[in-house]
């Protein structure tokens, strides 16, 4: 494990739960060694979270050969050299996103990390949303109809203090971007998943504070390669919205929508469905049946999981492919995936510059 903050947490979390929640376990992980920066401090998370050793060089993992996975939760400046360091010596990798800074930085990690064969896998972890996964699978069985419009925005509102202090990602030679690749990349990665391939982006940036490096919030009109058009919305300044991941999808025959802050929930209206004219509209599922995606792993239909439990279902994912020597890929966010999210983040970048309407190249 590659940090200890934040994603080391959350991550760690869900390896020590997948041998006790998910029965049999693909593969029963062991937590060997942890890296970071402040001795102290990551000699204390070693403890806390059962990892054998903790070190301050993630060098000392990737040469360590009883570790079979390398897990990077480091800030996104640390995503592309250790990921590729990991990957050319023989370790299957996760990698937090946004997989790259930028699409060339991501392209790169893509291709270095692919061309050794290992399993790998970008941490998008919304995919595994029982909510979003349902999502999906209505959308592919086509009772939606022919998909209009993808309406997604990711609103936070932690840094709208002019003299917030200026963490990593505020730092645009650590982040890359500011609310496009810390949030925007989440939605452009849903966007993708649940209705296809972006082709052109209209977009602008906005910065707030003065002298902030990154930009603040970003908005964008996008077109998918299937015809439907949509709007992408990421911003640090929604007072009020503390982690609002929210979408909707609207088809000829009906529309679905989804709230990270009520996750179990997804909204779903159906045109053609009984009792038909008079009582049309959305109506609430509770995404916890017996069998609704991922709910095998968990409880009776009601017992609602958390935003923690999307990371044992992305880890369980990928331990499986591991296992099977399968593919990460459709439900789990391949490196190709995280590069092509890194090309519509560009492209908004791009589109905000020069005040025209883009399209999104993407590189074989
Ligand atoms: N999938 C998600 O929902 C999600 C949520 C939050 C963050 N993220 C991503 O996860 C990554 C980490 O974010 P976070 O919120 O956990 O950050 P954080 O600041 O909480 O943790 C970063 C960790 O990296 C370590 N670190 C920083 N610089 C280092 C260096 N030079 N060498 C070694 N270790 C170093 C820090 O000590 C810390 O342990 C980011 O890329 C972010 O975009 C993803």
């Amino acid at each position: 494990m590659l940090g200890y903050a934040f994603m080391g947490k959350a991550h760690s979390n869900a390896f020590k739960k997948i041998a006790y929640i998910t029965w049999p376990p693909p593969l029963v992980p062991r937590l060997v060694g942890i890296a970071g920066r402040n001795a102290q401090a990551v000699e204390e998370a070693a403890a806390r979270y059962g990892y054998d050793y903790a070190t301050g060089d993630w060098r000392d993992l990737v040469a360590d050969e009883r570790i079979g996975l390398f897990d990077n939760g480091g800030p996104n400046s640390l995503h592309a050299e250790p990921t590729i360091a990991a990957a050319q010596a023989g370790k299957h990798v996760i990698c937090e996103k946004p997989l790259g800074r930028t699409a060339d930085e991501a392209y790169e990690t893509y291709k270095r990390v692919d061309a050794t064969g290992v399993k790998a896998m970008v941490a998008f972890n919304y995919r595994f949303v029982p909510a979003v996964r349902l999502a999906r699978q209505i959308i592919e069985s086509g009772e939606l109809g022919e998909i209009f419009h993808f309406r997604g925005k990711y609103l936070q509102e932690w840094i709208i203090d002019a003299d917030f202090p200026m963490v990593w990602r505020l730092d645009k030679d650590v982040a890359g971007s500011g609310a496009l690749g810390d949030l925007g990349a989440h939605v452009i990665d849903l966007a993708r998943y649940l209705v296809g391939e972006i082709e052109t982006v209209s977009g602008l940036t906005a910065t707030f504070q003065p002298g902030r490096e990154v930009d603040d919030a970003i908005e964008a009109a996008v077109a998918f390669a299937g015809g439907a058009v949509g709007t992408i919305e990421a911003t640090r300044f929604a007072t009020g919205r503390k982690n609002a991941l929210r979408w909707e999808v609207n088809g000829s025959r009906g529309s679905i929508a989804f709230d990270l802050e009520r996750l179990n929930e997804l909204q779903v209206h159906l045109a053609d469905s009984s009792p038909g004219e008079s009582a049309q509209g959305f109506r609430t599922v509770l995404v916890t049946e017996a069998d609704h995606p991922f709910w095998e792993h968990w409880w009776p239909p009601g017992h609602i999981i958390g935003w923690e439990h999307t990371f044992v279902h992305e880890l369980h994912h990928l331990l499986t492919a591991i296992r099977d020597d399968g593919d990460v890929a459709p439900h789990g966010a391949t490196l190709e995936d995280g590069y092509r999210a890194a090309e519509v983040c560009d492209a908004i970048v791009r589109s905000a510059g020069s005040g025209t309407r883009e399209s999104v190249r993407y590189r074989t």
